[in-house]
């Protein structure tokens, strides 16, 4: 036989009636405080878009073909308007042995090779006809085929730029699907002075969470 549960006593009902009356009106209060909060979804820090300059297509330079397809101003490739075809213009150099490019083509700083081993105009251009380029083992090329004179001093270039190696093909690798553009080498080096100069690599990928907010870094302007 188990015994008849005690009645609680007075004082403890009341004891009890006070808890829960605190617990409730806790819960009113925060029911209270959430409600006074407005809820916001964690703020995500907005990942910038890559600096379209990264994405750029369009060459830094324009070549002979170029200008010739766009039939834009050839006049610095008239050369027989200042020069005759007779009197080709000779190289002149100071006391140190090095060339002086006259006033005239001042828009050309030589520069070509770590010890300007490859200045000398006639190297590229034909001294008998000053409108075509002629290699070293004697072709003779035009304006636009300018990658082939540049091939014919740096093979293992030439090689890897046919190649899709070196220098950059823009549109389709199966040229079944639409056509592929392989730019100039002059598109991209200064035939004078071909030396790209360094810029600043573009910014790492962006990771998924707790984005690093990388300011976008623009290139440094690279027009040589
Ligand atoms: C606007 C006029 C003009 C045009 C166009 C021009 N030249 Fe000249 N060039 C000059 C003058 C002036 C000189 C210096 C005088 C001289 O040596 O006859 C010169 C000098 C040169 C020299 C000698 C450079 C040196 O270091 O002494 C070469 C090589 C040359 N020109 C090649 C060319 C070629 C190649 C073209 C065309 C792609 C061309 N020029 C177009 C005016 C011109
Ligand atoms: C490494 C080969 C090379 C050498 C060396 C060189 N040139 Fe050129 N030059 C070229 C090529 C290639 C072009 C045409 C590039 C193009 O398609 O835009 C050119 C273009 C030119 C032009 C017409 C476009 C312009 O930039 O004004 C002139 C003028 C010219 N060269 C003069 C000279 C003179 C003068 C010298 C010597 C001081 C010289 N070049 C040395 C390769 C050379
Ligand atoms: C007559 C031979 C000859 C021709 C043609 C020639 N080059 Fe060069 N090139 C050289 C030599 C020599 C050097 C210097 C190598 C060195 O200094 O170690 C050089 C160096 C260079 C360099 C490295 C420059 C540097 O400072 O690091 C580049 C890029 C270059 N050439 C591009 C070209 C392009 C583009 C053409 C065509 C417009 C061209 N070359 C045509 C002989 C040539
Ligand atoms: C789409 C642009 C582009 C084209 C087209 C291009 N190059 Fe370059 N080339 C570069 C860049 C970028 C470098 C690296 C420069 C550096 O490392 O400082 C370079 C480097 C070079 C060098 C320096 C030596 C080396 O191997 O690093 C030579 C020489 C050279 N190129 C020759 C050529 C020749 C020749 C052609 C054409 C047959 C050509 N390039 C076409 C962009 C180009």
């Amino acid at each position: 036989m188990s015994p008849t549960p005690k009645r609680p006593s007075e004082s403890s009902l009341r004891r009890t009636n006070w808890v829960l009356a605190g617990i409730t009106c806790g819960f009113l209060a925060l029911a209270a405080v959430l409600l006074a909060t407005p809820w916001k979804p964690a703020t995500q820090a907005k990942i910038p878009l890559v600096d379209p300059s990264f994405l750029e297509q369009t060459a830094w330079r324009k070549s002979y073909a170029d200008l010739a397809r766009e039939k834009a101003d050839l006049s610095d490739f008239q050369c027989y308007v200042c020069h005759e075809k007779k009197n080709p213009p000779p190289l002149r150099y100071d006391d140190q042995h090095v060339l002086i490019v006259p006033d005239e083509h001042s828009d050309i700083k030589m520069g070509h090779g770590t010890h300007n081993r490859n200045n000398l105009c006639y190297n590229c251009h034909n001294e008998g006809n000053l409108l075509t380029f002629s290699t070293r083992d004697g072709n003779e090329l035009q304006f636009a085929e300018s990658s082939r004179l540049c091939g014919s001093c740096h093979g293992p270039n030439f090689r890897d730029w046919e190649a899709g190696v070196h220098g950059r093909m823009n549109g389709y690798w199966n040229h079944q699907l639409g056509e592929f553009k392989r730019l100039d080498c002059v598109n991209c080096h200064n035939p004078h002075a071909p030396r790209i100069p360094t810029r600043k690599p573009a910014p790492p990928p962006h990771p998924l969470r707790q984005p690093v907010l990388l300011e976008p870094q623009a290139p440094q302007a690279t027009t040589p």
